[in-house]
């Protein structure tokens, strides 16, 4: 089935995101938000990063105005009947996501594909609420979608072969590096990143050194990109410390469990740059 139409479920900063990726990729996108209003926003965002992408000519004006015709915005799960493809990025609740799932099935065609972006959360048990697991798949981006190549396809004991291999086929399409994994919990990435980033909070106590100070030790001592405080600032502690308590609730290994300061933290609202302060203070 040749996949032209695209459903993507909740336009928050991944929905945004990955809606982005699948016009600049030549693909319809009809986005479904709760309400105009938040549809809206993701629009003006994806439109912010397309200007920026004009601004340092990696797209022409014509790309950019073709890319955001492409876009339509609903609000009702309904109009997303005509899509090949629906990619849900809605809030990270397993009762949100299976209700959502168990209402596309109903609208979609039945060869439609159903893809969950979710970071934490069994694909097995969203896909357990449509009569049709065989049709669901993980297709698990990397924020900032536009930005980061990687996306997990991710495969459950009741995915098809088909569906799996065409869910992996468009995630290189759109211009991604895809991986094959299973449906264990966090997959491959947050199965290793939680646990390391939950560690280096830890030594913030341990070893009493500042935020400053660890990042520095991590960036220049193991060569990471950005240091673990700039990146969970950059996550969201309310998306790290979320993530924690689901691996944890699944593994329970104590390195899993989110450390007391983060919990506090997002207690107190500080949840990074998105509320202007966490680690750091963005002004
Ligand atoms: N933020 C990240 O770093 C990141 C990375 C990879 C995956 N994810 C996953 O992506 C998903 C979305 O995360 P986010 O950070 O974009 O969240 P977000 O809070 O920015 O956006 C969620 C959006 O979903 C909408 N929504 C809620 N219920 C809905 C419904 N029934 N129908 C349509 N829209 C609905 C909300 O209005 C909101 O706009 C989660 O499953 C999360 O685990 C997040």
């Amino acid at each position: 089935m040749e996949i032209a139409r695209v459903g993507v479920v909740g336009l928050g900063t991944m929905g945004a995101g990955i809606a982005q990726v699948c016009l600049q990729a030549g693909l319809e996108v009809v986005g479904r938000d709760v309400s105009p209003e938040l549809g809206e926003r993701s629009r003006e965002r994806i439109d912010h990063y397309l200007s920026r992408g004009v601004e340092k000519e990696r797209l022409t004006q014509e790309d950019k105005d073709a890319a955001l015709g492409r876009l339509s915005l609903v609000t009702e799960l309904a109009d997303l009947a005509s899509c090949q493809l629906v990619i849900e990025a809605a809030f990270e609740d397993l009762g949100v996501k299976r209700e959502l799932f168990g209402g596309l099935e109903r609208i979609v065609q039945p060869d439609a594909i159903l893809a969950t972006n979710t970071s934490a959360l069994s694909v097995t048990e969203i896909a357990s609420a449509t009569s049709s697991p065989e049709r669901v798949v993980g297709m698990h981006f990397f924020n900032p979608a536009p930005v980061l190549p990687l996306v997990e396809v991710i495969r459950t004991a009741h995915t098809s072969d088909e569906v799996f291999d065409a869910a992996y086929a468009f995630a290189q399409r759109i211009g991604k590096e895809p991986v094959a994994c299973n449906d264990t919990p966090g997959f491959i990435v947050n199965r290793i990143l939680i646990p390391l980033l939950n560690d280096c909070v830890r030594v913030l106590d341990e070893a009493r050194v500042t935020p400053e100070s660890l990042d520095a030790a991590m960036t220049n001592g193991a060569g990471w990109p950005m240091g673990p405080c700039t990146l969970v600032d950059l996550v969201g502690i309310d998306v790290h410390v979320h993530a924690s308590e689901a691996l944890y609730e699944k593994l329970r290994e104590p390195r899993m469990a989110p450390p007391p300061r983060l919990v506090a933290m997002r207690n107190a609202g500080l949840l990074g740059r998105k509320t202007g302060r966490g680690f750091y203070s963005y002004e």
